[in-house]
């Protein structure tokens, strides 16, 4: 499902796969991001995100498969292939005893020198220039992380790789982080980020792949992902719960019903949920409680990447 879009891809991976033992951590993946895409690499821990960044940095090897950039195959021509793409896996690296500002200049040495000018220009994007003087040491995990991304800036890349960035973060640094990232989608960078969180995709990205053990569950365009998810998990709680999950089995459009400890789970959309609280109420029930704690997208997420609502993942069915 890549859908029409022009030019060569920035991003092409084909059948790529790797494995640790009997273990698949990406397998037989095929995706592409093209110029100008936000590109959502969604999945719980473990789905094997990190492990395709590190393929597509060249840090690690496929099994088979392979994965190219702008066209360039990653193995054997890593330095060609990886001229224009930076960022980061899972944590940036820095000296903590040298400032944002030192680290950035000596970075910039190792990559053949830059524009002094430049070093200060990825400091105010990433909203640090009044802190670069500060040793890397005393800034919060959020700065870090925005240093990471002011040092992919500053090789001026075609493709910006982020893994996780928000991950670890407290709700003010991934606040900072995402208004920094929707920062740079307006200046037309191609991205390729992944989250394990949908909201964040959801928000930020145009084009989102959902990985689930080492495969793609899903990859398109958000806006069709968004028209697919329909239905969110619902929370009931009435007077008679017993009466009521019979209510909601035999409710057109409610599904995957399941009487969960002292409340009804079920995936509904909003038409059915009120044509669903006044059949209740006509049943001679009172509702103490029915909400979505979870987005029609979420569930959708959850849906694809554990395999159904209330249903156990293989790993815990094994356990
Ligand atoms: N070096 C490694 N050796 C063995 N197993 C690994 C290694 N790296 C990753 N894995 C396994 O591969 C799977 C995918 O990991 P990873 O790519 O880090 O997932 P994610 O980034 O989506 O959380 C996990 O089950 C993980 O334990
Ligand atoms: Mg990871």
């Amino acid at each position: 499902m890549t859908g029409a879009r022009e030019g060569e891809p920035v991003v092409s991976a084909q059948g790529l796969t790797k494995t640790y033992g009997a273990l698949s951590a990406v397998d037989h993946v095929d995706l592409e991001v093209g110029a100008g895409d936000v590109y959502g690499l969604l999945g719980p821990n473990g789905a094997g995100k990190t492990t395709f960044m590190r393929m597509l940095f060249g840090l690690i090897r496929p099994d088979s498969g392979e994965i190219s950039v702008s066209g360039v195959p990653v193995q054997p021509e890593p330095r060609r292939a990886l001229a224009e793409v930076a960022g980061f896996v899972e944590a940036p690296r820095f000296y903590p005893y040298l400032s944002g500002r030192k680290n950035l200049e000596l970075l910039g040495r190792l990559d053949g020198g830059l524009r002094p000018q430049r070093i200060n220009e990825v400091l105010e994007v990433v909203d640090l220039f009044d802190r670069r003087d500060s040793r890397v040491r005393e800034y919060s995990y959020g700065m870090v992380q925005r240093l990471g991304v002011a040092a992919a800036l500053m090789r001026d890349p075609r493709l910006l790789v982020l893994d996780e960035p928000t991950n670890g973060l407290d709700p003010a640094g991934i606040r900072d982080m995402r208004n920094l990232i929707h920062r740079l989608v307006d200046t037309g960078l191609t991205i390729l980020l992944s989250s394990h969180h949908m909201v964040e995709v959801d928000e930020i990205c145009t084009r989102v792949a959902i990985m689930r053990r080492g495969r793609l569950a899903y990859d398109g365009p958000i806006t069709e992902l968004r028209a697919q998810a329909g239905r969110a998990t619902r929370h009931l709680d009435t007077t008679d719960n017993h009466v009521a999950v019979e209510v909601c089995r035999g409710f057109a459009g409610v599904e995957h019903v399941q009487l969960d400890g002292p409340q009804i789970v079920f995936d509904a959309d909003e038409a059915t949920v009120e044509r669903l609280s006044r059949e209740l109420v006509h049943a001679g029930l009172g509702i103490h409680r029915l909400h979505a704690p979870t987005s029609a997208l979420e569930t959708l997420f959850f849906r694809l990447t554990e395999g159904g609502t209330g249903t156990p993942t293989d790993e815990e069915a094994a356990a």
